[in-house]
């Protein structure tokens, strides 16, 4: 396994935000010149194997960002092995992840996106019953908490 940071985004459904999430961070990444890898999961897998949703596609896709291609996958144990820093949603995410694994060393891989930002609110708020408007929110949210993530770990 190469030494490169790995960084994984988790969601519930692993179609609609932490897709966003991995989507965004490649871009910004890119954008910057740094070399890390991304990847995305939900806690559950009632989607595994799917695209994203396609109010999420449609939403990166009027920024510049092409997540059509990405495939959902359910988050495993290994992942708290695979990956450095594991990115999650809102606290009930937080909640199941940890739950996965008694180790600290593995609990301390986890962290709240919007962390990273100024913003009070710890959870990027699920778009999935909404409309556009709520996937319109969680782009700029995830914009914010990439960069700060950026700023955090690789500047
Ligand atoms: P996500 O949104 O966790 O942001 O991918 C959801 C997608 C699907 C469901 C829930 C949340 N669902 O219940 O199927």
């Amino acid at each position: 396994m190469s030494n490169e940071f790995k960084i994984l985004m988790v969601c519930l459904g692993n179609i609609c935000r932490s897709p966003m999430a991995e989507g965004m961070m490649k871009h910004q990444l890119s954008q910057r010149g740094l070399n890390v890898m991304v990847d995305s999961a939900g806690t559950g897998g009632w989607h595994a194997g799917e695209n994203p949703d396609p109010r999420a596609i449609k939403t990166m896709q009027q920024h510049g960002i092409d997540i059509s291609k990405l495939v959902a996958r359910q988050f495993k144990k290994n992942d708290f092995d695979q990956f450095d820093l594991i990115l999650v949603m809102d606290e009930s995410n937080e909640m199941d992840v940890l739950k996965l694994t008694n180790s600290e060393s593995h609990h301390k891989k986890v962290k709240l996106i919007l962390k990273y930002t100024s913003t009070s609110d710890l959870s990027v708020p699920d778009p999935w019953y909404g409309g556009m408007d709520g996937f319109e929110k969680v782009y700029h949210m995830l914009y914010a908490a990439c960069d700060g993530v950026i700023k955090s770990h690789f500047e």
